[in-house]
């Protein structure tokens, strides 16, 4: 592998804030040391239709603050094909690039994986998503600002599901993992958690009406993770057939749980990650995820990082069950 003179920087799939914290971090320590830094635009279609800009310390001033992400995203299908991987190596080629780091969740780490065991490129992958799903990371950039965001809706629905003496279905994203529900619902006091993670194990409407829900309480709030077929309408339906005597409401927060300011939590953990990755870089390594465990920087194979896996701790559903009461 000849020297790294000039790095490329992509934030890719569903955007996640503090997604620009990162990339700030990332420029500011590769010019640090001495790299050139190329900001690639729209993730891998950037890199596919040549959408490459110089980047400068002034590049990225004044970002730390915003959500989205200014290098903007988005789902490639051309990257997932040879012949849109070859025009993308071939554009960074033509660019100078030699290295790249992705800023981005499963899909494009999962992308950054191939393109490197198909190309001699040193790929150094960012966890960027608020889903929290990847592997060998307590945590993921993006996920704290968004269970901040869940939090203060669920603040504001308790109000009226108080009043109205109702049981309120609060659907939050996550794709197939509980994190953002299982947590959310311990930061705002809700009544139930329904996680993927318990799916197939027990009937967890079931549990949670069977818990007695009028017992100490008038109203309720459970947070449900998305899902295609068992999603907050489904769970909704169900109470309205076999449970009719409880008044019912679903609220589908959506992509407002993906936007906003980034938390302080968000902010530093992009900066330390961003940091790490030029580090990663100066170190020789490739083809890893940057990411935080017990507090230090860590590096993780992509192989492992996406393997989509990761565990929820039980204690935090037996927590939850203890505090609804
Ligand atoms: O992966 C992040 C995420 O927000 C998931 O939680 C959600 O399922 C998905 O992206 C939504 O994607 P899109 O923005 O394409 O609708």
């Amino acid at each position: 592998m000849s020297k790294i003179k000039c790095i490329g920087i992509l934030t890719s799939g569903g955007d996640a804030p503090g997604m620009n914290a990162a990339i700030r971090a990332v420029t500011r320590a590769a010019i640090a040391n001495g790299f050139a830094v190329k900001g690639i635009y729209r993730g891998y279609e950037g890199l596919i239709h040549n959408e490459i800009k110089e980047f400068t310390t002034e590049s990225v001033s004044g970002i730390i603050c915003l959500g989205g992400t200014i290098l903007k995203t988005a789902r490639s299908k051309d990257f997932m094909t040879e012949e849109g991987r070859k025009r993308a190596y071939e554009n960074m080629v033509a660019a100078g690039i030699d290295a790249l780091v992705v800023i981005g969740g499963n899909g494009s780490l999962t992308g950054a994986r191939l393109f490197a065991s198909e190309y001699d490129v040193p790929c150094i992958g960012l966890p960027g998503t608020i889903d929290n799903d990847l592997n060998g990371t307590d945590l993921t950039i993006g996920y704290d600002t968004s269970l901040n965001t869940i939090m203060e809706c669920v603040d504001k629905i308790r109000d009226t599901a108080y009043s109205h003496e109702r049981i309120f279905f609060v659907e939050v994203m996550g794709r197939d993992a509980g994190f953002l529900a299982q947590n959310s619902a311990i930061a705002a006091g809700a009544e139930a958690a329904i996680i993927p993670e318990e799916q197939t194990k027990v009937d967890q409407l079931a549990q949670f009406i069977g818990r007695g829900i009028r017992k100490s309480k008038s109203s309720s709030i459970v947070i449900v993770s998305e899902s295609p077929k068992c999603g907050a309408m489904h769970y909704a339906e169900r109470v309205r057939k076999e449970y009719p005597e409880y008044d019912v409401r679903v609220s589908i927060l959506g992509h407002l749980q993906r936007g906003g300011r980034p938390s302080a939590g968000d902010r530093i953990l992009a900066s330390r990650l961003g940091v790490g990755a030029v580090n990663a870089l100066l170190d020789g390594q490739r083809n890893v995820m940057v990411g935080l465990k017990n507090d230090e920087v860590v590096y993780v194979p992509f192989s492992n990082a996406v393997k989509s896996d990761k565990p929820l701790k039980k204690e935090l559903i037996d927590a939850l069950k203890v505090l609804s009461q």
